[in-house]
């Protein structure tokens, strides 16, 4: 039998589908999963390679050539489909019902609590709704005094090590994301004496889904909670909800409180002000709310913008000449004016733009999405039915040969403008696209700039 149109994936038992590779349970990617086992299944700088090079390469590389843009793999003892091709992605991305993500996501709560990242259906809508506007770039363009100073701060930095030739740019990097963080989302001004940040929990802590997606049995609650590993876990937890309630707190009780949120000019008015006058006037959005979305920002944005400007140092270090043009580029932009950039500046550095775009496609910083659909998807002769678990692996799809070529090869010319339209949009998607995309694409673009 030929998969027909509307012929479901799961529905029918493997064998009865005959010419439908992805079921083909020799075929199946089962074992190559079982290679992966050794990868810790996280995004962190220092596993992101080992991670993305070796599991998601070879489901873009190996797994693609054999089995197409669509296969079935095994995560632990429940199937997904792998979806690669941007024409699929678009189906599931863009749905307005296919909002949920996978089961593993609770998992996060212990560490992320319960934000716009791992929280669903109402509860998701109405957040998202709320905070879409504060992210909006007049916001934004208070803080650009901010993200000059701090990146001011890591160049003085950089200038004063002994030995420039070789150096670990993640520890200098992830200090000025964090110092940013800290001002722009709970209003701690980098280097306040007030409050150390160098003791906020926002620098600890490491994300355990991984290890208990390793250890299947420590996905049963009961179990994982007699650990070791979970007593970490949600003492790390605590500490971040106590010190972010304390902030929050803190906050109410000064004498600028909701003078600067409710003025409604661009000035640095963190996050923080922006949720709490959310919650004095909307009651289904209480403090706790508030505690959680801050934390979800803080953990969300360390780890996301971390990378990307890493890994875009690390490219422009072994690439001499992309690195002139920039130069060239800001050189004609701000000459030796040393000025705070405004968002015109920024927007007129097209081709940093194109260097950072270029960076997140060879290392996306959420190399891999999930969601679980709601509803059954067509997929071209495929059904995928509703409850099935849908994994996208942006890492992977950025490398597709068809859409570009020679896909290891660091060239920001393949975001020309004429060439991005030759393009699917779905073809790059390092912020998501669709309405769970990530909150402030815009915004961080334009920071990382
Ligand atoms: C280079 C920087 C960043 C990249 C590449 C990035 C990428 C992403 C991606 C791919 C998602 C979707 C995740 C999924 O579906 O599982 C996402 C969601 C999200 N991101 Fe970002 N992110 C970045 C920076 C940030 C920052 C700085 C913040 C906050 C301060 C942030 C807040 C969020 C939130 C709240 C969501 C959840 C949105 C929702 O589900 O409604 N991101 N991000």
């Amino acid at each position: 039998m030929s998969p027909s149109a509307g012929s479901s994936l799961f529905a029918q038992r493997p064998r009865s589908v005959g010419c439908c590779r992805l079921l083909q349970p020799r075929r199946c990617i089962r074992a190559r999963v079982v290679r992966c086992r050794e990868i810790r299944f996280q995004t962190q700088f220092r596993e992101y390679n080992a991670f993305c090079c070796t599991g998601l390469k070879e489901l873009g590389e190996t797994a693609y050539k054999e089995y197409g843009p669509m296969f079935r793999v095994w995560l632990t003892v429940l199937p997904s489909v792998v979806l690669l091709q941007p024409e699929h992605l678009q189906i599931i991305l863009a749905s307005r019902k296919n909002t949920e993500k996978m089961y593993f996501y609770k998992l996060l709560h212990n560490f992320l609590g319960e934000g716009l990242i791992t929280s669903t259906g109402r509860k998701w809508r109405h957040h998202r709704r709320l905070i879409q506007p504060m992210f909006h770039l007049s916001i934004l363009e208070g803080f650009i005094r901010t993200f000059h100073d701090s990146a001011r701060h890591l160049v003085a930095k950089l200038n004063n090590e002994a030995d420039l030739s070789s150096i670990n740019i993640t520890l200098p990097v992830n200090q000025c994301v964090v110092n940013i963080l800290h001002e722009a989302v709970l209003g701690i001004p980098t280097g306040s004496q007030s409050t150390d940040v160098s003791d906020s929990p926002f620098r600890q802590g490491k994300v355990v889904v991984p290890y208990r997606m390793q250890h299947p049995w420590l996905l049963l609650d009961c179990i994982y909670r007699l650990t070791e590993v979970a007593r970490r876990e949600l003492q790390h937890q605590k500490h971040i909800i106590h010190f972010t309630r304390k902030v929050s707190k803190n906050k109410i009780s000064s004498s600028d409180f909701g003078k600067s949120a409710v003025s409604g000019t661009p000035q640095d008015i963190p996050f923080v002000d922006l949720l709490l006058a959310a919650s004095e006037t909307d009651e289904t959005f209480c403090e706790e709310d508030v505690v959680h979305e801050l934390g979800t920002f803080m953990l969300a944005g360390q780890d996301s913008v971390g990378a990307a400007l890493a890994f875009s140092l690390f490219e422009l270090a072994r690439h001499p000449d992309v690195q002139e043009r920039v130069v060239r580029e800001l050189n004609e932009v701000f000459g030796s004016d040393d000025r705070t950039p405004s968002l015109s500046d920024l927007r007129r550095l097209q081709y940093l733009e194109q260097c950072i775009k270029e960076t997140l496609r060879l290392y996306p910083s959420v190399p891999l999405m999930s969601r679980t659909l709601t509803e059954d998807a067509k997929l071209g002769k495929y059904t995928i039915p509703a409850g099935c678990g849908v994994l996208i692996a942006p890492f992977a799809t950025h490398r597709l040969p068809g859409i570009y070529p020679d896909p290891e090869k660091f060239d920001p010319d393949r975001f020309l403008v004429d060439r991005v339209e030759s393009r699917h949009q779905y073809a790059f998607l390092p912020f998501s696209l669709g309405p769970r995309n990530c909150i402030g694409e815009l915004s961080h673009s334009t920071w990382l700039r």
